[in-house]
């Protein structure tokens, strides 16, 4: 179908009046906040590491806070052995009420597949995961890990395939982070005591120190209203393309390794609302 010019160059002007892209830099966006000497910027911004040996992680929180928006970060992993670390990428609000979105990733050893763990809490509660295997090595390069935040939902995406949408169930009674604005962190910790096959396989230390890299951090967000007439392949288009809804299902079926929403043993109760309406899943 062609689209007349003026019409596409109409609607190239409103996006660029609402939406704002941030190429980032390590240096400017983001301040190291534990692990002294252990957290390393590079490239004049453009890259950085983080490590952990068996004195200390390390980690990074993002300078400016964000009230939805599409943000991207490049993850490399911990390569070889990297049995019971955890590298941790969230967004979050602060205090007892706090919101947050959560990527985590599960070391193995060698060989033996990382798991990506995810999260939503609201309000302070959580207790939403689902787990992924991943369909590469996410150790060998970089693969962008995405998260899409709108009023309406949240989408987690890995190389740009939606891996997990999370929408906003308000209208059944799920509370949806909306309110409160995040910084985006990152951490590389110690979690042998539950993070390999629960626990079973411990770090070995001899292989330290442990190392995971960053780079392409990027942010599109709004000024104004993000709600206008903008449409197309914009972070805050409403919903998934036919294609994209096949891939989260190809994900869903071959690579989900866990759900909240079909753990029966965990809510005896009853599942929680949104697990039991399809349209929220
Ligand atoms: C590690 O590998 C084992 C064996 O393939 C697998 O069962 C487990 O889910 C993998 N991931 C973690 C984090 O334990």
């Amino acid at each position: 179908m062609a689209i007349p010019f003026k019409l596409l160059l109409g609607s190239l002007i409103v996006m660029s009046s609402l939406m704002v892209s941030y190429g980032g830099n390590f240096y400017q966006d983001f301040d190291i906040t534990w692990g002294d000497q252990r957290a390393k910027i590079f490239s004049g911004g453009q890259l950085l590491s983080l490590s952990l040996d068996k004195t200390s992680g390390s980690g990074f929180i993002s300078k400016k806070e964000y009230l939805f928006g599409r943000i991207d970060m490049q993850l490399k992993l911990v390569a070889g052995n990297s049995a019971g670390t955890v590298t941790a990428y969230y967004l979050s609000s602060q205090g007892p009420t706090h919101d947050e979105i959560d990527f985590e990733f599960l070391g193995n050893l060698s060989g033996d597949p990382y798991i990506v763990h995810t999260n939503v809490f609201t309000q302070g509660k959580g207790n939403r995961e689902q787990q992924f295997y991943l369909w590469f090595d996410p150790t060998r390069n970089f693969h962008t890990y995405s998260i899409v935040w709108t009023s309406q939902q949240i989408i987690f995406l890995v190389d740009n395939t939606p891996i997990r949408v999370f929408k906003n169930g308000e209208s059944i009674g799920v509370p949806f982070p909306k309110n409160q604005p995040m910084k985006i962190y990152s951490s590389l910790w110690n979690a042998d005591d539950w993070a390999t096959r629960g626990g079973l396989v411990k770090a070995d230390w001899t292989k330290a120190p442990f190392t995971a890299y960053y780079r392409g951090f990027n942010v599109q967000t709004c000024t104004g209203s993000c709600t206008s007439s903008v449409s197309g392949r914009t972070w805050q288009s409403q919903e998934l393309d036919a294609y994209s809804r096949r891939r989260l299902r190809w994900v869903q079926k071959n690579f989900m390794i866990y759900n909240y929403c079909t753990d029966l043993k965990r809510f005896p109760q009853g599942l929680p609302p949104e697990c039991k309406r399809s349209r929220f899943l």
